[in-house]
């Protein structure tokens, strides 16, 4: 649950760890994220778009966030790790509302950063106080500036750097627990060379929020292919929760397309899929660092 979630985030603004928060939308990419951060001895954070609970759900949201949630917590019991379920760039407020009726994640990111600041705050702040009303320990991420990329649902033509003084002026109006910042990486596949990276920007929103008094864990997306030692520069910023889609889905993806070419007569699902998850499981490098898997794409 949220309350567990927090007191991880507190260790990692502590320690200087960032949780990996990957994407998943079907069970093969989510069992190799478990065995993965198992290996690791590391906690994870598995997250579901709105795309990914359609998918799931066969075109129900909700019917996928339900399937989704109870395999991975049927999954997660299997270890001794903890496994959290995160909400990935959600802009429905009515779905947002089931999320937390049925409650079933332990945090929802409510991604309004594509509207102008005064509405960015009225939406976050709508989903902060539905979580109050619900009397829920549901932590909420609200994101203010723009990453360059697509995910998902969600495409932006262009980069919009967070501003440190905004920020603070951000989480004081919302109430958001987790504040995802925009400060130079990228969404998605296409992400380009020209990533400019922006720790100093990191520490300055980092600065500012604890000259106010707040201890806010800052989220870092678009993660998959920034350098490890890039990554650990931004750790020490502030930055908690590490979003990576494109790295371990195209790891797997790969793979099973691959492992499918070579074996035509693989007929039977799964027949490949256990092949690809093996090779997933078994040939993917995780990380040696404790929190942080392998950042490459
Ligand atoms: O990855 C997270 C840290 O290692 C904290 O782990 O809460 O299971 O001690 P823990
Ligand atoms: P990447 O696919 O670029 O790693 O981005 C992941 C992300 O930010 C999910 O919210
Ligand atoms: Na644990
Ligand atoms: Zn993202």
């Amino acid at each position: 649950g949220g309350e567990e979630l927090a007191t991880v985030y507190d260790e990692a603004l502590d320690e200087g760890f960032g949780l990996v928060a990957s994407n998943v939308a079907e069970p093969n990419v989510m069992m190799g994220l478990v065995e993965g951060a198992d290996r690791m001895n590391s906690d994870l954070l598995l997250q579901l778009s709105g795309g990914a609970c359609k998918f799931a759900g066969n075109g129900d949201p909700v019917a996928g966030l339900k399937a989704m949630g109870t395999y991975i917590e049927t999954i997660a019991d299997q270890y001794d790790i903890g496994v959290f379920l995160n909400m990935d760039h959600q802009t429905d407020l009515e779905f947002i509302e089931q999320q937390i009726e049925l409650d079933i994640p332990s945090s929802i990111m409510i991604d309004a950063s594509h509207e102008p600041f005064d509405e960015n705050v009225a939406t976050s702040r709508e989903v902060v106080e539905m979580v109050e009303a619900a009397d829920s320990d549901i932590l909420i991420e609200a994101e203010l500036g723009q990453i360059k990329g697509v995910e998902d649902e969600i495409e932006a033509e262009e980069a919009f750097y967070t501003d440190p003084e905004q920020a603070v002026e951000f989480v004081e109006k919302t109430g958001a627990d987790l504040l995802a910042i925009s400060v130079g990486t990228q969404h998605g596949v296409a992400k380009g060379k020209d990533l400019e990276l922006r720790p100093d920007l990191a520490h300055d929103i980092r600065q500012a929020l604890k000259d106010h008094g707040l201890d806010t864990p800052l989220v870092l997306h678009g993660s998959s292919g920034v350098q490890p030692d890039q990554l650990q520069e931004m750790l020490k910023h502030g930055i908690c929760k590490v979003n990576k889609d494109t790295r371990y889905q195209y790891e797997y993806t790969r793979t099973a397309y691959d492992l499918y070419r070579e074996t035509p007569d693989a007929i039977v699902p799964p027949e490949g899929v256990e092949d690809a998850r093996d090779t997933f499981f078994n040939e993917t490098e995780w990380s040696p660092d404790k929190s942080v898997f392998d950042p490459r794409v």
